[in-house]
Order: structure tokens, then sequence, then C-alpha cells
């Protein structure tokens, strides 16, 4: 089978493809015909090297020295069970299956094997190996964070970086909650901010959320621009602050927040709970959760599909297709 390689830390040149042997399924685990993956910012922070601030010097004793150790990047997935292990009993061969593979990454290749009880779930038949592949990485987050700041409905979100993977689960499933949200992107995203459900978008090249007159009882940080000094005027009395991306020092100093204030600072790495999966599986079903496409590649584009990313600017999940996944199944 075809896998692109993460050869070493570097532009997108650094991905080759090799040839590699089709994996053999354990007794516990499904073996799954890749169809469409993404390119999300952890493959491009790892690629690349990137690491929010303060991260750096854990980055190589973390992730491998000269190169990824796992070289087969690429967090989700969508595609068809081709094998089950003997012990498998909720799976077999020919269904459709989408998968969160997370800090395993190893999506990049033509099959991957996924345990039984990890973040797999059969792919919701309304949406295409495309969508269902971008469901993930965004969505796991959202609920995540969402769990974590106990969010409700009523609640007034603001979601900085609203039209980005994680900013437009973020929206989309505050909505569902029965939150009011208030979007900030760039203006030529603001009709999609609003068709996801944001009651409010702000133009981040011309208004500043901080001048606003509404206090938010949840902020959604995406872009890293909105520490607790900066939203703590616009942040309700008991309100948390969600840092998706935060530095070193701000994640450590998170709990402090809530000893020297009122509000909560929730920062960190997501939890990779299997059941997030089976949760966005019934909210896309319902309608609720569509992921945004911001561009499909194919996969002898992998480069250009990491090209994509690394612009910084995308609007929704970069997908890149499989063998012939390009029909809408
Ligand atoms: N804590 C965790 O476990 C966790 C999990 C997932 C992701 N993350 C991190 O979260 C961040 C976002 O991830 P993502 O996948 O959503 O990335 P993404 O799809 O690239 O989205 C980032 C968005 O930020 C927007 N943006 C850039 N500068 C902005 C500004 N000044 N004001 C408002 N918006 C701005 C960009 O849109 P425009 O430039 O077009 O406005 C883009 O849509 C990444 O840094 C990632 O590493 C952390």
């Amino acid at each position: 089978m075809k896998a692109a390689i993460c050869t070493r830390y570097g532009d997108p040149r650094v991905l080759v493809f090799t040839d590699r042997p089709i994996p053999t399924p354990k007794a516990n685990e499904l073996l799954v015909r890749v169809r469409a993956s993404t390119v999300s910012s952890a493959d491009w922070r790892i690629r690349s090297l990137t690491l929010p601030r303060g991260f750096g010097p854990l980055a190589r004793p973390a992730l491998g020295l000269f190169a990824p150790r796992q070289p087969v990047l690429g967090t989700e997935l969508s595609g068809e069970v081709m094998d089950v292990g003997s012990a498998v009993t909720r799976f077999k061969p020919g269904d459709l299956v989408f998968a969160f593979t997370g800090s395993g990454l190893g999506c990049h290749q033509e099959y991957r094997c996924v345990a039984e009880d990890s973040a797999v779930a059969l792919k919701p038949h309304n949406l295409s190996h495309a969508q269902a592949a971008a469901l993930s990485f965004g969505g796991a987050t959202m609920l995540d964070f969402y769990r974590r700041a106990g969010l409700k409905a009523g609640d007034r979100v603001l979601v900085n970086g609203a039209s980005g993977t994680v900013g437009t689960a973020a929206v989309q499933l505050a909505r569902h909650r029965g939150a009011h949200v208030t979007g900030v992107c760039r203006r030529q995203h603001a009709g999609l901010v609003r068709t996801l459900g944001a009651e409010r978008v702000l133009d981040r090249a011309t208004e500043d959320f901080v001048c606003t007159e509404a206090p938010f009882d949840v902020i959604v940080d995406t872009v890293g621009s909105a520490p607790h000094a900066r939203c703590a005027p616009v942040l309700s009395p008991g309100g948390s602050l969600l840092l998706v991306l935060s530095s070193l020092p701000q994640m450590l100093l998170a709990p402090w927040h809530g000893w020297r204030s009122d509000h909560r600072v929730i920062a960190g790495p997501v939890k990779e709970r299997p059941e997030y999966i089976h949760n966005l599986r019934e909210l896309a079903l319902a309608g609720a959760f569509t992921p945004v496409i911001d561009s499909t590649w194919s996969f002898r584009q992998i480069r250009q599909a990491h090209a994509r990313v690394d612009q910084g600017s995308k609007c929704g999940s970069v997908v890149v297709l499989l063998g012939d996944a390009d029909d809408p199944a």
C-alpha cells in the first residue's frame, strides 16, 4: 500500500510516498481501507516542528529527534472495513466507518488498523467520506473544551477564529446547545459563520471584541490572541476562557486565574475519548454538526494539501481523498 512518510522536519517537500505492507488486524482490530483523511493543524505542527511558545524544548524528545517517530501523519479518517480480528463484534467487512486516531496519527496511508474500542464509529450515512473524515479533529476538540467548561443553553459564547476547523465546530456545537454565538473572523467568511449559527459576526480586521458591550460567559480562543488579561473585561463573573491554542506558560498558569479571579481558564491538550466520536456521529445524523471543507486534494497532492494548511488561513478542513473516494458515498 502507498503511505505518505514525513522523512524529517521541514516544509511540505519532506513528505515522500513509500510502499508498505498492508497491516494485519490484531484480534481486537479492524483493518480500514482509508477513503479520505485531513491535513490538520496538528499535522502542520508536527511536520514543521512549529509548536506554541514554550513547547519547543519538549518537541523533539516527545515527537522524535530528527523526524517524527510516527512518520505517517493524519489524525482522522473515513473508509471501509476490509477485515476484522477474531474478537471484533461490533463491525464487519463492508461497514463504512470514520475514526479519530489523534496523537496516534497514521491516517495518511491506504490502510490503517484501529482498535474496536478506540475512537471509531459507523460513518453517518448523510455525510460523504470527505465530510466524515473531517468530523473528528475540530468536533472532538470542542466537545472536550465545552465539557470542561460546562457550556449550557443561554450562554453567550464568543469564538475567536470562527472560520478554522476548530472554530467552525465551536460555532455549530455551541449553537446546538442553545448558546448565543458571536464569531470573530475575516469579513469574507462572515456569511459562512452566520449560516453555522453565529448571531453576530465581528470582522477581525476592524472590530475588536474587547470593545463590544456584551459580556460573554464563554470565550473560545483558537488563534492565540485572547489571553486572560485581554478577555477579563468582557468575560462575565464565573465565565470561562477556553484557550484551545495556548503557550506553555499560559497552560501552566491556567489554574492560577481561578484562584485570583472568578474566571476559569481552561487550556491544554484535549482528551481523546472514544465517546466523542459516537456523540459526533449522532450530531451529524441530526444535522447539528456538518464539517466545513476548505479544499479537497487527491492523495498524490499531499504536499499541496500541506502547503494550503501552512498558509494559516484555511476555512474549515483540508481533505485528502485516497483511492476512488471522489464519489460522494
Ligand atoms: N488544545 C488542543 O488540544 C488543540 C486541539 C486542536 C487544535 N489546537 C490548536 O488550535 C489552533 C486552531 O486549530 P485549527 O485546526 O482550527 O486551525 P485553522 O483551521 O488553521 O484555523 C485557524 C483560524 O484562525 C484564523 N485567524 C488567524 N489569525 C486570526 C486573528 N488574528 N483573528 C481571528 N482569527 C484569526 C484563521 O482564519 P483567517 O486568517 O482566514 O481569519 C483560521 O481560520 C491551532 O493552533 C491548533 O494547534 C489545539
